[in-house]
């Protein structure tokens, strides 16, 4: 069997729906439920045997070396951080407790219990490691995109605590020989994603005939990867990936902020059209974010070299999918939107100060 941290958020229950659909192997999800995680997600998933959930904070490292002894895991993959940077930036404590604490005390139990189990269990075990490519920084408009070597410079505290864990991960491979892999993605969309992020709050904004929000002058440049695609890139690393190795993941899919949102509300014109006009006449420019990088790219040569992943959708088909899967979805959408979601739109947006387009 495998664990997965973090199974109850975006890419974490994309991931575990994804497995279930394609292995009989048992999975558990260790995951704390904070307000990025919903169980919901897992609702088809949690109904099966196949999959259990424990409601653990994973910097609990007492109670995940229990629950490592008692499932022993020929696998663990660590989706579980806090991810948002905007929040990164309104409270980075947060951020160093889950995303350094909680993975040091990850690797701790993990490597507690893998020290116990048989020299051949040791050799198949993996500790994969899901991170970002924030760690590296932000591009200018010529650089090449992010490789595997390519310096960290994290700008964000959210980037800042995804670089440490990384280090922390490669630590425990190079020190204690930790068979780990670690993997850094470009920006994910699809079903299931926290309505904070870009293209879920574009979408549901719209429908609900609010501002959409771009901040500063939209042209920054992200590079989007459609979450299956993500996953089935996380699943090649466990299976065929090298110890000690790290993956860039990405979609060779650059796009400017501004296009992105454009292209939702072309989509929503199509599927979902106002009774007059465009959703693109919501479309309010917005006071920057701070330290925002300007661009994000990734270079995924080596695991589409080594590994043979290739995405399958294009960002067209991607975007599609998703509006589609929000507009079947909107309970979903309306349920997540608790009362906690309302004061943060409120904290984040209700002094951004909108501004005429630049
Ligand atoms: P998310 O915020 O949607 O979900 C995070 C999950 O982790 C939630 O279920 C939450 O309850 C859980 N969690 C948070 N703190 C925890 C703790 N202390 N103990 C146990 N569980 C905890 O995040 P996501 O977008 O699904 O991202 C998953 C991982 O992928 C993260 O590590 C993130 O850095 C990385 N990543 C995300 C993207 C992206 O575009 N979303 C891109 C590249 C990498
Ligand atoms: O690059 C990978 C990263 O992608 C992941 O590590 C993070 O977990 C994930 O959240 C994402 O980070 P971003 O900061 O790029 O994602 P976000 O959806 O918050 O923003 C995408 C871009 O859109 C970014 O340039 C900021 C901009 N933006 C975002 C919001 C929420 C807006 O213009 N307006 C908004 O309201």
């Amino acid at each position: 069997m495998i664990v997965v941290t973090g199974g109850a958020g975006f890419i974490g229950s994309n991931f575990v729906l994804d497995w279930i659909a394609q292995s009989r192997e048992p999975v558990l999800v260790i995951d704390k439920l904070t307000y990025a995680g919903n169980v919901e997600n897992l609702q088809g998933a949690l109904g099966t045997s196949q999959v259990s959930l424990e409601c653990v904070d994973i910097c609990d490292g007492d109670r995940v070396l229990t629950l490592l002894r008692k499932h022993e895991p020929r696998a663990i993959v660590h989706f579980a951080a806090e991810s948002h940077v905007d929040r990164s930036i309104l409270g980075p404590g947060e951020f160093v407790r889950t995303n350094v604490n909680g993975t040091f005390a990850l690797l701790e139990a993990a490597r507690a219990y893998w020290s116990e189990i048989s020299p051949s269990q040791q050799a198949s075990f993996r500790f994969l490691h899901v991170s970002t490519d924030e760690v590296y920084g932000s591009l200018g408009p010529n650089d090449a995109p992010f490789s595997e070597t390519t310096p960290y410079a994290p700008n964000s505290p959210y980037a800042a605590s995804k670089a440490a864990s990384d280090h922390l991960v490669r630590a425990y491979h190079h020190t204690y020989g930790l068979p780990t892999l670690t993997t850094n993605c470009s920006n994910n969309y699809g079903p299931f994603q926290f309505p904070e992020k870009l293209i879920p709050l574009m979408i549901l904004n719209a429908l609900d005939g609010k501002p959409l929000p771009v901040y500063g002058d939209g042209l920054n440049v992200r590079d989007w990867l459609y979450v299956g695609d993500h996953c089935a890139g996380v699943r090649a690393v466990l299976e065929r990936g090298r110890p000690g190795e790290v993956y860039n993941i990405g979609g060779r899919s650059e796009m400017r902020n501004l296009e992105v949102v454009r292209a939702i509300c072309r989509l929503l014109d199509e599927l979902e059209p106002k009774a007059k006009g465009s959703y693109a006449e919501q479309i309010t420019f917005v006071r920057d974010r701070p330290g925002h990088d300007r661009r994000y790219a990734i270079n995924p040569g080596k695991i589409e070299r080594e590994l043979r992943w290739q995405p399958r959708e294009t960002f067209a088909s991607g975007l599609r999918k998703t509006v589609q899967w929000y507009l079947r979805n909107r309970g979903w959408a309306d349920r997540v939107r608790d009362g906690r979601y309302r004061d943060w739109m409120k904290r984040q947006y209700g002094d951004a100060g909108a501004h005429e387009a630049p």
